[in-house]
């Protein structure tokens, strides 16, 4: 099967970067984006290329290169999906915030949403491609919808989960360690649909890095590598505690046993917790479909890695208040770094968000600088997490447009995010300008806490 169009319903941090990569390496195939948010598409399209909606290293250059030529970005999806003989299907599927399952389950709107738009739309047979992460049979679902409200044309799904990460994007989809192909392969037209996108990526991934699996296990695959992967951090980040009362220190254990090959040395970072739009809302969602089989056991077990994860956000804001002798009212925090990592304007989820709840709770006065974020972002995502009055969060909490002004009469400083640019900083000149004693609290042990005490901080690492 020849694949001239393809159309991803979904522009962000996962279809806008994936579908860029795929154009680039298929120059002969027109690929589509397309979001039901305009504005967001308007961004897309927009000449500047600083004013793409994601920040992500590379994505720029790779757009610049292939806009316009065969990648689009559209807000007509009923044409995208007319024109197309694959679609991905990449929107958001975010933790349910109501009904059964709240706080757990994923919530499938948007996707149940896209395919009842495809089925509606399409007048010819489709590919459709789950990019989004999904609970186990969810194509299933999909595949009934689209049986039993299409125009009578065949739809075949596959399953595609993505599994770069934020900040490397490029990078993960340029050398993947393996794509993943989900699909039915006892009958032809299956067979042909996994071959469809299996040629698709072969353009520029080796043969023997595509993997082809049946829908379900390709499904449980992503949640399973978003499990163990966060897992990994709560385990390291659950022996910090344990170093900090007996004198340890956490990177010298991670080093120690990261240089054991079976256990491996990545995701090994102590930190002040994970975030990011996937790991907790993969975890519950895995915690929810075994509690749904009856499979309390298996639902504890992964349930504590994200308790785990909470424990040690509000362990580093307590932290911070007790070593401020138990006091932060109208205390001047400065915390550098808004974004769940590095590299990336993205903030869903991010440790920082609990730990600057936590202390306005305290009613310290917090002020943030992060090289990314926007400010408008920080103030959505402090409404989120809490019922506060607006009003009340901004009193508490302002936002700088650099370090040397969120530091200045600054009792302590926070580090949440491991930007590159923190550890170049004048921290001479941060001290003389911080009221003392002048704590640094290191969230991401990202300093020298030995050249920071020389110029008189209280430093104080995670783990050590
Ligand atoms: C999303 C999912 O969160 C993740 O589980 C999956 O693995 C990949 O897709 P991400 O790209 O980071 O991840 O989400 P987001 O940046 O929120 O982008 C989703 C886009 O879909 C948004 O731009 C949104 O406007 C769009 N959308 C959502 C639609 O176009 N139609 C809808 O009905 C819903
Ligand atoms: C993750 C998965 O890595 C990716 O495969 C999947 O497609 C989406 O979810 P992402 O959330 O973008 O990617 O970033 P990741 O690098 O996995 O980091 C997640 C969080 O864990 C970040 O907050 C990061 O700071 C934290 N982390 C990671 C640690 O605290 N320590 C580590 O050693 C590694």
């Amino acid at each position: 099967m020849k694949i001239k169009t393809i159309c991803c319903i979904g522009a962000g941090y996962v279809g806008g970067p994936t579908m860029s990569v795929i154009a680039h390496k298929n120059p002969n195939i027109k690929v589509i984006v397309v979001d039901s948010n305009i504005k967001r598409i308007n961004r897309w399209n927009d000449i500047d290329l600083t004013n793409l909606p994601i920040y992500e290293p590379g994505l720029s250059e790779v757009v610049a290169k292939v806009r316009g030529k065969n990648l689009f970005f559209s807000s007509d999806i009923d044409k995208a999906i007319k024109e197309s003989e694959m679609i991905f299907i990449s929107v958001n599927t975010p933790t349910k915030t109501y009904g059964a399952g709240k706080g757990m389950a994923a919530d499938l709107k948007y996707v149940e949403l896209c395919a009842r738009q495809i089925a509606n739309s399409a007048e010819s047979d489709k590919i459709i491609v789950e990019k989004s992460t999904l609970p186990v049979k969810t194509a299933e679902a999909i595949q009934n919808i689209l049986d039993n409200t299409g125009n009578g044309v065949n739809f075949q799904i596959l399953s595609n989960p993505e599994f770069l990460a934020e900040g490397t994007a490029m990078r993960d989809l340029t050398v993947p360690d393996r794509v993943l192909i989900g699909g039915d392969s006892s009958t032809k037209k299956g067979k042909q649909s996994i071959q469809a996108l299996f040629n698709i990526y072969s353009s520029w991934v080796p043969k023997e890095n595509i993997l082809t699996t049946n829908l379900w296990s390709s499904e449980l695959s992503k949640l399973t590598a978003n499990a163990f992967l966060a897992q990994r951090v709560s385990s390291i980040n659950s022996l910090t505690e344990l170093c900090e009362a007996t004198g340890a220190d956490i990177q010298e254990v991670s080093k120690a046993i990261g240089m054991d090959t079976r256990i491996g040395n990545k995701f090994l970072q102590a930190s002040v917790g994970f975030g990011g739009s996937c790991f907790q809302k993969d975890i519950l969602n895995l915690v929810y479909i075994a509690q749904s089989l009856g499979l309390n056991e298996v639902a504890n077990y992964w349930h504590q890695v994200i308790l785990m994860n909470n424990h040690q956000r509000s362990r580093f804001s307590k932290n911070i208040i007790k070593s401020l002798y138990n006091n932060v009212n109208g205390k001047n925090i400065a915390l550098l770094g808004w974004a769940f990592k590095k590299d990336t304007n993205d903030s869903r989820e991010s440790a920082a968000i609990y730990v600057a709840d936590l202390l306005i709770e305290e009613k310290a006065n917090l002020r943030v600088y992060d090289p990314k974020v926007t400010a408008d972002q920080m103030y959505n995502d402090l409404n989120y997490v809490n019922n506060r009055v607006v009003d009340n969060n901004n009193n508490y909490f302002k936002v700088c447009n650099d370090q040397n002004h969120a530091t200045k009469d600054a009792h302590a400083v926070a580090i949440l995010t491991e930007w590159q640019e923190f550890k170049n900083y004048d921290w001479k000149k941060i001290y003389n300008n911080m009221k003392k004693p002048a704590f640094i609290f290191d969230g991401r042990n990202i300093l020298n806490g030995d050249k920071m005490r020389e110029i008189g901080f209280i430093y104080k690492g995670i783990g050590k």
